[in-house]
């Protein structure tokens, strides 16, 4: 039995003071939640957001990291520093480090296996372009995109990594992808992990939907079969919009 993970992307916004607000209200409203929570706010902010959610049942997550341990790496921000400030996971492979900052599927797989041996939790999110599904090939690019980033990833260490599946045209566009072609995805994907991993695994791993998701189609999403939570960005900004998104039933 996969339990549901639903994750806050909060991209590059919100001032601690804006981040301490609504991870207070967060704390307090999924108190009573039953899902596994994650919230990823901007570097500046993890400390601030830390400090709220320890203890709670809300894991503090970054949003991305260098693929360097440390060193001369101006303006990057390490695993050990991340590690520092308590952060549990971190979202890797986002479409908007991958298609803005030119991160490639090696890039990412480095940033990946670094995270695991230092004991985080790995996001890695995977998805096509508009014309990549229009071209037919939607569920190559996922399958590329798991196989290179989980290269040389044990199968004790997949056991912390999550798979968020966000076609990048319904990323903030308010387009999301129907129940029916978002579960074709991540059956699809479930079955590479698959025939990587074997059948265990594929059944164990937790795929998570991104994409404009919202309070009014997270249920539909959510009783999907292989479907298994949510990476939520715009709807993560205020705790009205995340909160029924986090106790969907
Ligand atoms: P939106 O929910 O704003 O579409 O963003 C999704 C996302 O990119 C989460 O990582």
């Amino acid at each position: 039995m996969r339990n549901y993970f639903i994750a806050g992307n909060w991209k590059m916004h919100k001032t601690r003071a804006e981040a301490a607000d609504l991870a207070k209200a967060l704390a307090a409203e999924l108190k009573d939640g039953k899902h596994k929570y994650l919230v990823a706010p901007s570097f500046t902010a993890l400390e601030t957001v830390g400090a709220v959610v320890k203890g709670t049942n809300i894991m503090l997550g970054a949003q991305n990291m260098s693929s360097e341990e440390q060193g001369a790496h101006t303006g990057e921000v390490s695993v050990l520093q991340l590690k520092d400030l308590g952060v549990e996971a971190v979202i890797l492979g986002h479409s908007e480090r991958r298609h803005t900052y030119k991160e490639d599927d090696a890039l990412i797989n480095k940033k990946v296996k670094l995270a695991l041996r230092h004991g985080l939790e790995v996001i890695l999110c995977v998805g096509e372009l508009l014309e990549e599904r229009e071209a037919g090939n939607a569920e190559k690019v996922c399958e590329t995109q798991t196989v290179e980033g989980l290269k040389d990833v044990s199968a004790a260490d997949l056991a912390r990594v999550t798979i968020a599946y966000e076609p990048v045209w319904a990323i903030g566009t308010g387009k999301t992808a129907t129940p029916e072609d978002a579960d074709a995805i991540h059956a699809y994907i479930r079955g590479v992990i698959g025939k990587l991993y074997g059948d265990d695994a594929a059944e164990n791993i937790i795929i998570q939907y991104g994409g404009s998701v919202k309070a009014d189609n997270a249920a539909q999403l959510m009783a999907k079969e292989n479907i298994d939570g949510a990476l939520v960005g715009g709807a993560a900004l205020k705790a009205e919009t995340f909160v029924p998104i986090a106790k969907f039933n």
